[in-house]
């Protein structure tokens, strides 16, 4: 697996994490076995930065019992996702008392930004928490992303970026190169909607001599072939999709006419 800096944070992180909004937000012992089974194999696989949120249901206090003895061994990026300070502390507390540190802090959709961010600086500043970043899910706030990354209010982003959703390319991704902040992709798949109708095998064996052998790969090292991507947190909930994702995870890397090829068969997908 293909590591890559996030910008100023510093931080190494693996180029294909693990998101888990849907896959870990889990109530009964079976889903919590799974979502433990599934934590080893991202450490297993090196893509152990795992995105989380108080957000997901309760997929951020499963990722913590999934993780147990093995927390040192993840990169945990979670969210703090209140409307008021009050309740922002609260998520921060339990989330410290759930991860020990959290190594990245992102405000999720932006949300009071200004209210939680003297509390997330003042984290870093104790060694509790990596870095401070902003996300969010909607093209339209991605100027509001970009403005603050132009501040130096954010070492870094999470935003979605796909061959069908390039909102962020022209707005966000110059900026956070000029400020060195971090890009990390959410939403690989659009949530799923592209893996919906997958191109016929024939129309990826042109993709091969790049590692690619399955579509949700295609599009992963679409993603990454841009090298201002620092990392992509694929949602699963299964073994063998993590597996296969992970895989697509270093080089070679796509030119920009394999980009483009996979670019017009995700539009064919989606129709
Ligand atoms: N900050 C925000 O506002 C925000 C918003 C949304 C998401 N996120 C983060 O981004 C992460 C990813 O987003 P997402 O989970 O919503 O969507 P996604 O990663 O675009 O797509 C997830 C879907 O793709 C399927 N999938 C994954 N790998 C596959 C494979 N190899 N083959 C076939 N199907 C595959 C999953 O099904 P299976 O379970 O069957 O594999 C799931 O239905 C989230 O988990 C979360 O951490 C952040």
């Amino acid at each position: 697996m293909e590591r890559r800096r996030l910008g100023r944070t510093g931080i190494a992180v693996p180029v294909i994490g693990t998101g888990t909004r849907r896959g870990f937000d889990v109530k009964d012992r079976r889903g919590l076995s799974r979502c433990t089974d599934l934590a080893g194999e991202a450490i297993d696989q090196g893509a152990e930065l795992f995105d989380t949120s108080p957000m997901y249901g309760e997929a951020e206090r499963v990722l913590a019992r999934s993780l147990g003895e093995r927390r040192d061994r993840a990169l945990v990026a979670t969210k703090v996702w209140a409307r008021t300070r009050a309740v922002g502390e609260a998520q921060i507390e339990q989330a410290l008392a759930d991860f020990g540190r959290v190594d990245l802090y992102f405000v999720h959709n932006l949300l009071a930004f200004r209210d939680h961010k003297p509390l997330l600086d003042s984290l870093v500043e104790r060694g509790r928490a990596g870095a401070v970043g902003g996300s969010h899910y909607l093209p339209s706030g991605i100027p509001e992303v970009r403005d603050l990354v132009a501040e130096g209010a954010i070492a870094a982003a999470e935003v979605p970026y796909h061959p069908l959703a390039k909102d962020a390319e022209a707005e966000l991704f110059p900026e956070a190169a000029a400020n060195d902040a971090g890009i990390v992709v959410m939403q690989p798949f659009g949530g799923g909607r592209l893996l919906e109708n997958p191109p016929s095998e024939g129309a990826l064996a042109r993709l091969r001599p790049f590692g690619i052998e399955t579509w949700p790969q295609a599009i992963l090292k679409w993603i990454l072939s841009d090298p201002r991507v620092c990392a992509v947190i694929p949602g699963t909930s299964k073994r063998e999709h993590l597996r296969e994702n992970a895989a697509a995870g270093g080089p070679p890397w796509l030119d920009d006419d394999e980009r483009a090829y996979i670019a017009d068969l995700a539009a064919q997908c989606v129709r």
